[in-house]
């Protein structure tokens, strides 16, 4: 086993040993696959260089792919995808088939614009346009399944049926009306029975389409439906939903309750962890994939620095495997359990200067 420097390891590579803070904490465990928000971790805590446990030949030619993607990479792909979107709700409002080849074409973009990008929700949210909420959910609720199913390490074919699923999750948004649809303030009881019939309207413009996958077309209808019955529109339970809407139903949460709308103030990363947690615990989301999908949205390590809600600075000291957004840290005073004092939680990252510290 040969010591290879962190700035060459090649994407996929697996650590050889385990890998422990100066304080003699565990940071990363054998085995551990690494990819770029690993890398980082590793760079943060100093740590220049690792054991892989298997390096085939050739394999760091390719430790570019662990640099960040250029921002306007992403942002041409978004365009393109909102654009893409655009047309499908075009098509759908007047009757016409969708162009399922073109929406094919654009779900291969994001998922390999995804798999290879880091902190995809923090590049979704600076890319976001207010005019265009639906094109953009539908892009972001897309991207974002692709980058579950990558983190479940779902296969290829399967993360690009939930993309496709993502991106039509709310297509039978077209058939409600714009008074509905762009109210500012809350609905009536009528009008938000009628907002509920989405997924159902979705589904019928899907269904007797046999270009889209029937799984895709599962998806859409049953994206609002939750483990514990208590979603809709036919209440099912845990098993009787397919597993592409459970997907979708965490990637369409998570971006409803981080986005800026006119009757809501859009929710920080870490109120985001904190709603999907309590969300799963409460049997609505499934629990195993959201503690995955909240450890890669905060990637906090050992020693790393926060600010808490209170305005003290903390730093990470020991993470927290059931509730990942409530650690142990160290403040100037001591040490805070954030699982014992709820009333305080981390509001940012100390060095995070984007804009996702505010709460709700
Ligand atoms: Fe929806
Ligand atoms: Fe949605």
């Amino acid at each position: 086993m040969k010591k290879t420097d962190i700035r060459l390891l090649p994407l996929g590579a697996k650590l050889g040993q385990d890998i422990f803070t100066s304080g003699g904490l565990l940071l990363l465990s054998k085995g551990k696959i690494l990819d770029a928000a690993l890398v980082r971790k590793l760079v943060s805590q100093g740590i220049i260089d690792v054991y892989l446990e298997h390096l085939e030949p050739g394999m760091l030619d390719e430790s570019s792919q662990f640099m960040d993607k250029d921002e306007s990479e992403l942002r041409e792909v978004i365009n393109y995808s909102r654009a893409v979107v655009g047309e499908v709700l075009d098509q759908v409002r007047s009757g016409r088939p969708i162009e399922y080849d073109v929406l094919e074409d654009a779900t291969d973009v994001i998922y390999s614009e995804v798999v290879n990008t880091n902190n995809i929700f923090r590049q979704l949210i600076a890319l976001r346009d207010k005019d265009e909420y639906t094109l953009q959910h539908s892009v972001a609720v897309g991207a974002l399944g692709v980058k579950i199913c990558q983190l479940l390490n779902w296969p290829e074919s399967k993360a690009k049926h939930v993309g496709v699923a993502g991106i039509l999750h709310d297509i039978g948004k077209a058939q409600i009306s714009d008074s509905i649809i762009n109210k500012p303030g809350s609905l009536s009881e009528i009008e938000w029975a009628e907002m509920k019939r989405h997924s159902q309207y979705g589904y019928e413009i899907l269904k007797n389409d046999c270009s889209v996958d029937p799984q895709v077309q599962m998806a859409v209808l049953q994206h609002h439906e939750r483990i514990n019955g208590k979603g809709y529109p036919l209440r099912l339970r845990d098993r009787q939903i397919h597993p592409y809407a459970k997907i979708i139903a965490i990637a369409d949460t998570f971006d409803a309750i981080t986005s800026d709308r006119s009757y809501q103030k859009p929710m920080s990363v870490f109120s985001a962890a904190d709603e999907l947690l309590k969300d799963a615990y409460r049997g609505g989301l499934e629990v195993e994939t959201i503690l995955i999908f909240v450890d890669y949205l905060l990637d906090m390590a050992p020693g790393e620095k926060v600010v808490l809600n209170t305005g003290e600075e903390a730093e990470i000291h020991l993470l927290n495997r059931n509730e990942p957004n409530r650690p142990l840290v160290r403040t100037s005073e001591g040490f805070v359990d954030l699982v014992r004092n709820r009333e305080i939680c981390i509001a940012s990252f100390a060095n995070d200067n984007e804009k996702l510290s505010y709460q709700r």
